[in-house]
């Protein structure tokens, strides 16, 4: 760490300190309240850490629901549209925006003081129909995809100009070993929409990205997200996580304007996960590069309960375990990110069991429950240890968040 760095952070402290105060555990005073009755937005800004939400659009507008509007306005110190930003949502017909419901959740958060993170400008994944038809068959060529998402790109970083805090330039453009062919590479299954968008894009499509979006806005911070990269592998062929590091070393040499990384954290009980210390050196690593870090969709799902004996989910485990290993999964990926003073924010996709996408998507086998808040918002373990961990989190090892500077 620079000098600079430290005397950023320094002040940063203070700032932070005078301006909240102490976390205040009821041991602390007697009329502190618990951690537990606190917001995870006033817990985590002893540390500078923004703490997020992706916010479903109807869910946020349903006045049968108040409690959801509520809850995301008050808990989250950062929103990212789940589904509004996304090409489909923006460009229904060709040449056509609608911007309203990406609005609408901007115009929420200005009023929450909520940073927004821009969620996503380039994903093979939730295109129009129009484009991905043209894409399947063929009527839209390389050269004309590059075009349009230079268009798209330019038009959407305009149009949000100076409101977004993190764009996710580019998604998930990188390939899982359990794909085919399974060394990592840019595309994913031979013959998936994942590949010809790739393909037909060709290999220098990452780096025009994050120069046509800091051409547009030289003020928001540029990020490459992804999943499956919150732990080095073995370094080999197979490793994600390597070979998109060795990506954006390689785009921080080219002085591609990239600013950070973003881990997905979607991950699930089912699977042996990590410990903290693989997913701090993970960020340490990524970091170490000269860019920020963030967690930008955490969740910890399991596989649901046996419909017959709701004690037990569909392996046989009891509910017990399966929500402490939640809690543990939620642990690790904001411990790792407390560690370092470089990873922004800890954004959750969804905090209540309610609207959550995992049932939707995950199905085979049938998982569930991976959220904070239960389906009734009442809170889970996970909300339990994500509160602890926060007020646990100072000095000497937790430090302020240092600022990211746009690379320009
Ligand atoms: C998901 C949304 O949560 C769903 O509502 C939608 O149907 C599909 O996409 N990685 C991402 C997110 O980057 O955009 C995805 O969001 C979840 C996986």
């Amino acid at each position: 760490m620079t000098l600079r760095r430290m005397a950023t952070a320094g002040i940063l402290a203070a700032v932070v300190a005078a301006t909240l105060g102490a976390v205040s555990a009821s041991a602390n005073g007697p009329h502190a309240p618990s951690p537990k009755d606190q917001s995870l937005r006033g817990l985590a800004a002893r540390n500078g850490l923004y703490v997020g939400t992706a916010v479903d659009a109807n869910a946020y507008a349903d006045a049968s629901d108040p409690q959801y509007k509520s809850m995301v306005d008050s808990q989250f110190s950062t929103v990212t549209a789940e589904n509004a930003m996304k090409w489909e949502s923006l460009e229904p017909t060709r040449g056509t925006y609608d911007w309203a419901a990406a609005d609408a959740l901007v115009a929420a958060a200005a009023r929450n003081h909520q940073l927004v993170r821009g969620h996503v400008l380039t994903w093979y994944s939730q295109l129009p129909g129009w484009l991905n038809a043209g894409i399947q068959d063929g009527s839209i060529d390389g050269p004309q995809l590059r075009e349009l998402l230079h268009k798209h790109i330019t038009d959407v970083v305009t149009h949000f100009r100076g409101k977004i805090w993190q764009w996710d330039v580019v998604n998930e453009a990188v390939s899982d070993p359990w794909e085919t062919p399974s060394s990592i590479h840019l595309g994913g299954n031979t013959g998936s929409l994942k590949q010809k968008f790739a393909d037909l894009l060709g290999p220098d499509y990452i780096a025009d990205a994050f120069r046509w979006a800091r051409a547009a806005d030289k003020n928001a911070l540029l990020f490459y997200n992804d999943y499956n990269i919150e732990a080095f592998g073995d370094g080999g062929p197979g490793d994600k996580t390597q070979f998109v590091y060795d990506m954006v070393k390689r785009l921080r040499a080219q002085g591609v304007p990239i600013d950070g990384v973003g881990s997905q954290g979607h991950l699930s009980t089912q699977y042996g996960n990590y410990d903290v210390f693989a997913v701090a050196d993970a960020l340490d690593r990524f970091t170490d590069l000269g860019v920020a870090a963030a967690l930008t969709e955490v969740d910890a799902r399991s596989l649901t309960k046996n419909a017959s004996d709701p004690t037990v989910d569909a392996a046989g485990q009891d509910l017990n375990a399966r929500d402490q290993a939640s809690a543990y999964n939620y642990h690790v990926l904001l411990q790792a990110c407390l560690l370092n003073r470089h990873c922004l924010s800890f954004t959750v996709w969804g905090f209540t069991d309610k609207y959550s996408w995992i049932p939707n998507w995950f199905k085979n086998p049938p998982e569930g429950s991976g959220c904070l808040w239960d389906a009734n918002y009442q809170p889970k373990k996970s909300l339990r240890t994500v509160q602890g961990d926060l007020a646990a989190a100072g000095p000497p090892l937790v430090q302020p968040r240092v600022a990211q500077k746009p690379r320009r």
